[in-house]
């Protein structure tokens, strides 16, 4: 991906970070409404969770909804799959308009190069999850390849759980051997105090699903995320 399509996708020239409200803590019947009230107050990306009930023990949502929010919303779609065999799904996901696709490579086992390749062919951008107890070692030769790690500070399946430190210390990890142009998103119960934590060891994206969603001033939450 070139620079410029890069800095699009990442609204990067006026502010500090990127702000993914998780749909997970939305109101499905309103999603579309729900969006843009994110969009509102500079939230630029939607992360949108999909879950098999293979990898997780929970399923939310998949292709369909993907395909539904295209164009109908001016947040660029963060699809963070969190399904086993990724490889065999992210055509479908790319097809349907996800801007970024990220996948665990906890499910991707020896196929993961071959994901990433399939999403930077369709010029989009590629990311690799990493859960609370995979080491940064197990994502290092591909760090290089990809535009972002996501580093998730819960275990995946649900959203409003309880922040994980330890979790987030690998941030730095990640930060210390990636070049400059590397996101470093976070997810898993990231409020304005997690956050800064978080930015403070290297991130720059920033998943929040209650915190966003449920907060009565969404307008003040999402403003502390892109200032972390
Ligand atoms: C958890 C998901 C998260 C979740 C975050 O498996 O990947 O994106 O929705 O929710 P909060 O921010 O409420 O922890
Ligand atoms: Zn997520």
């Amino acid at each position: 991906m070139d620079d410029s399509l890069k800095n699009v996708l990442l609204n990067n020239t006026r502010c500090k970070n990127i702000v993914s409200p998780s749909i997970l803590s939305a109101d499905f019947a309103n999603l579309q409404s729900e969006i843009k009230k994110t969009e509102i107050f500079g939230a630029s990306w939607c992360h949108i969770d999909v879950m098999d009930g293979h990898f997780v023990p929970n399923i939310t949502i998949g292709v369909p909804v993907v395909k539904s929010l295209n164009n109908k919303v001016k947040s660029k779609l963060d699809v963070h799959l969190m399904i086993e065999n990724p490889d065999k799904y992210i055509p479908d996901f790319i097809s349907a308009g996800a801007d970024i696709i990220t996948f665990h490579i906890e499910a991707a086992d020896d196929k993961a190069k071959q994901c990433i390749e399939i999403i930077k062919e369709a010029n989009i951008l590629a990311g690799i999850a990493i859960k609370p107890k995979t080491p940064v070692s197990a994502v290092e030769k591909y760090i290089n390849l990809v535009d972002m790690i996501l580093v998730m500070t819960v275990e995946p399946g649900f959203s409003g759980q309880k922040f994980m430190p330890d979790a987030a210390e690998k941030i730095k990890e990640v930060r210390a051997i990636a070049s400059g142009n590397l996101i470093i998103q976070v997810d898993g119960g990231i409020n304005n105090e997690t956050a800064k934590i978080c930015a403070d060891y290297g991130a720059n994206c920033f998943v929040a699903g209650n915190y966003v969603y449920k907060n009565p001033d969404m307008k003040s939450a999402i403003e502390s995320l892109l200032s972390a």
